[in-house]
């Protein structure tokens, strides 16, 4: 049996759909029992709980061969995740993979690649198998813009001059299907991204490109995007985190891409134009 974490979320969310367009087995851990009823519909075991909770995650973890580790990010997800990691080791689980982030480098001093890199290191410390996905910025992170996009054509996002290398989740959850039943993949460190690095505006042309219409990236100041996160209640570490990790792309302007996704999928990975043109109907006016 797999069991995937954050199965709610955008990542975990893919994942289960990809495991079970494959018809492979697997249970999810859910804090919240109406939304992870949906599950029920893709054949999926549901175990009901939060990942704060060690009796939660030791009962989620079962019978359990398999652990895909997808966190928010968030004050105590170092805690849960060696927590989480400890009771696999106990349960007898035999692969570990974790999502982690491509940012997350030895020696960071950024909270949440800070964070992920001190995951990897338990896990790797734990004896059993690992796998760590690395993606870079999720092209996902374009979803929420569909509001300023269909209201005045514009990208709005508190990333100054960043150049960055969009990597889509649905591509991301293929790899980790297929590392989940492919033993080549054990002990191996992916980082991917998508086909090409862009600034955001040229991200924004290639939703000009297919929405027929000019789509302006706008940088929004990132203090004016900490007013934002803090006015949606956001908790304070999450709202310095977050703004941390905007400040450290919004200065990088050397992203790079990767193969990984081709040498993986024996295809190309997702383009951004190609997000848009699946995404299209949210994008429209
Ligand atoms: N955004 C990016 O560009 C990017 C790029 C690379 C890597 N990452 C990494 O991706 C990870 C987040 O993945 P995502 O964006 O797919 O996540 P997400 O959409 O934010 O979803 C987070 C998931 O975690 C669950 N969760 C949070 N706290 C929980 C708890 N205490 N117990 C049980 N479940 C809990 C949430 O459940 P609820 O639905 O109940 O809230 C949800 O299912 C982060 O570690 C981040 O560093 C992000």
């Amino acid at each position: 049996m797999i069991l995937v974490t954050g199965a709610t979320g955008k990542t975990g969310n893919a994942v289960a759909k990809e495991l079970a367009a494959h018809k492979i087995p697997f249970r999810v851990l859910v804090r919240n029992a109406e939304k992870g009823a949906s599950f029920k519909e893709l054949g999926a075991e549901i175990a009901v709980g939060d990942m704060a909770d060690k009796a939660t995650v030791s009962e989620a973890l079962k019978g359990v061969t398999k652990a895909v580790l997808i966190m928010a990010n968030g004050e105590d997800q170092l805690t849960i995740e060696k927590q989480f990691t400890d009771c696999a080791v106990a349960a007898g689980v035999k692969h570990l993979v974790k999502l982690s982030s491509m940012e997350s480098e030895p020696g960071t001093t950024k909270p949440i690649p800070a964070m992920h890199v001190a995951s990897e290191d338990h896990i790797r410390a734990s004896g059993m198998n690992w796998s760590m996905i690395r993606p870079t910025f999720f092209t996902q992170n374009f979803l929420p813009a569909a509001r300023t996009i269909k209201a005045n054509n514009e990208i709005v996002l508190a990333l100054g001059n960043a150049v960055v290398a969009p990597t889509d989740i649905r591509d991301v959850a293929e790899v980790i299907r297929i590392v989940l039943t492919n033993d080549a993949h054990l002990n191996k460190s992916y980082d991917l991204t998508g086909p090409e690095a862009m600034s955001l505006a040229q991200a924004a042309q290639n939703f000009s490109k297919v929405l027929g219409r000019e789509i302006r990236y706008v940088a929004q100041p990132v203090e004016d995007f900490r007013k934002v996160l803090t006015q949606v209640g956001l908790p304070a570490w999450r709202v310095n985190a977050v703004c941390d990790e905007f400040k450290l792309l919004s200065n990088r302007t050397n992203a790079h891409t990767t193969d990984t996704i081709q040498q993986i999928l024996g295809r190309a990975p997702t383009s951004v134009e190609q997000f848009v043109k699946d995404h299209i109907k949210l994008y429209q006016t």
